[in-house]
């Protein structure tokens, strides 16, 4: 039996994917929520899950310790890794969005800095209007930066929009919209044609039923 390891991303996409691998009919791991084991099987041995940090997806199946991850689009655009992207999964839905205080006058005429955990995606963003930009990395709570003057505004996720209302900062525009991807290792697709073709295809119907019932 051919066994495809999974590396899902931890955060807002750990539950849904697990709750459409569940609907999919392939395995039923949804009580690994309930866990801090990093790397579990399923029962019938098909398949071995890794909850890893969203930005480590890409990292594990580049490197073919996974055959395949789930993992947010967001992440996708900033690496840019060298993976098969087969599908897109309604799950995990949220923006990529240029955001300031609600009071902000305006960036003025110098060096706009912008804090965010996107380096890539926000040097391209402002890059290609020309606009010039310090852009201030950092790991996590960006939406302190502006509050405390470490930068102008901030390259970052929202998905309820609460971080951004509860900090003063406002939606200047919006970047990207984003959800989770099946991503595939190129040699996997090659090696397990059976096992990942299975894998896309169980995920694809759950996915058109998840649509149904909407
Ligand atoms: C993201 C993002 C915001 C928050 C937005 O952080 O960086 O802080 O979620 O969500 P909201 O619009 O529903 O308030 P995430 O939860 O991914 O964690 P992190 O800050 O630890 O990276």
């Amino acid at each position: 039996m051919t066994q495809l390891t999974i590396a899902i991303a931890k955060g807002r996409l750990q539950s849904g994917t697990l709750e459409l691998l569940a609907n999919s009919g392939l395995c039923d791991t949804r009580d690994a929520l309930s866990s801090r084991r990093l790397a579990i099987e399923d029962d019938s041995g098909r398949f071995r899950f890794i909850f890893v940090k969203p930005m480590d997806v890409p990292v594990y199946v580049a490197h073919g310790i996974a055959d395949c991850g789930v993992v947010g689009r967001d992440v996708l655009m900033e690496l840019e890794p060298d993976l098969l992207q087969p599908l897109t999964l309604d799950i995990g839905r949220c923006r990529i969005v240029v955001a300031a205080p609600v009071d902000m006058a305006g960036s003025g005429y110098g060096m706009l800095r912008v804090a965010t955990k996107y380096p890539h995606i926000a040097a391209a963003h402002f890059g290609a209007r020309g606009q010039a930009v310090e852009v201030i990395e950092l790991s996590g709570s960006v939406e302190l930066a502006p509050v405390l003057g470490l930068a102008d505004c901030i390259v970052d996720l929202v998905e309820t929009g609460r971080t951004l209302d509860d900090n003063g900062l406002s939606i200047v525009e919006v970047i990207a919209e984003s959800t989770g991807r099946l991503v595939v290792n190129r040699a996997s697709y090659q090696l397990k044609p059976k096992a990942v073709g299975a894998l896309i295809a169980a995920l694809e119907a759950a996915r058109s039923e998840g649509d149904f019932a909407k």
